[in-house]
């Protein structure tokens, strides 16, 4: 797995501003998708293109466009939600895709309550969104669920990280034989004992959707 720390003062001083306990609802929203967008143009680094003519009103010339098949971006509910307009904003022709995760109460592991996805994933590039990674057992499920359905290329882009989950998903994808890449706004101190990151950003649905 690899982790990719968008080191930027715009990056920094949005998230700044994302973690403040006063910003409100719509402004939380706002500066989620700019910095989704953000993240998302380092993120889509080895997105697959292919060559391109195109003729400019002056001469034809080379270029590139997105390679068939589509990439696939896949919000995790209900978080994830709020990072789609900001990744759609940079890839538009992207297709969506969309996981429900809940933590089973027993079991404590995650299990999906809703999948909204093409059934054959082969040669898929898959770009999940999810904005905590705090525990990383949601997200390594989502990445197994996606694999095991045939995508070659995953990248998970998060606004913070602790340091607990990065290693767990490390460990959770161990054996997985795909590339799988890590894209982050920003690396945090720890988990508290409910899970929180800290300092992070407190929960992000409910911020994002103006529960408080
Ligand atoms: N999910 C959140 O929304 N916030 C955290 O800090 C951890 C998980």
């Amino acid at each position: 797995m690899k982790l990719r720390i968008v080191d930027h003062p715009l990056v920094t001083h949005k998230m700044t501003t994302l973690r403040d306990r006063d910003t409100d609802s719509p402004t939380f929203r706002r500066l989620t998708e700019e910095l989704v967008t953000l993240l998302a143009y380092e993120a889509t680094r080895e997105v697959r293109v292919e060559p391109h003519r195109v003729q400019t009103p002056v001469a034809s010339c080379d270029g590139v466009k997105l390679s068939h098949p589509r990439p696939l971006v896949v919000p995790i509910l209900r978080a994830g939600l709020g990072m789609l307009e900001g990744m759609s904003r940079l890839m538009p022709t992207a297709e969506v895709g969309f996981v429900g995760m809940v933590r089973n109460d027993q079991t404590l592991q995650p299990t999906t309550y809703a999948e909204r996805l093409p059934e054959d994933l082969s040669g898929r590039q898959c770009y999940v969104l999810d904005p905590m990674l705090a525990t990383g057992g949601t997200l390594a499920a989502t990445v197994r669920f996606l694999v095991d359905r045939g995508a070659d290329h995953i990248t998970c882009i998060c606004l913070l990280a602790a340091p607990e989950g990065l290693q767990r998903l490390e460990r959770l994808l161990e054996d997985l034989h795909v590339p799988c890449t890590v894209v982050v706004a920003g690396v945090d101190e720890r988990l508290d004992e409910h899970g929180y990151i800290v300092p992070g950003l407190g929960d992000a649905g409910d911020r994002l959707y103006g529960v408080l």
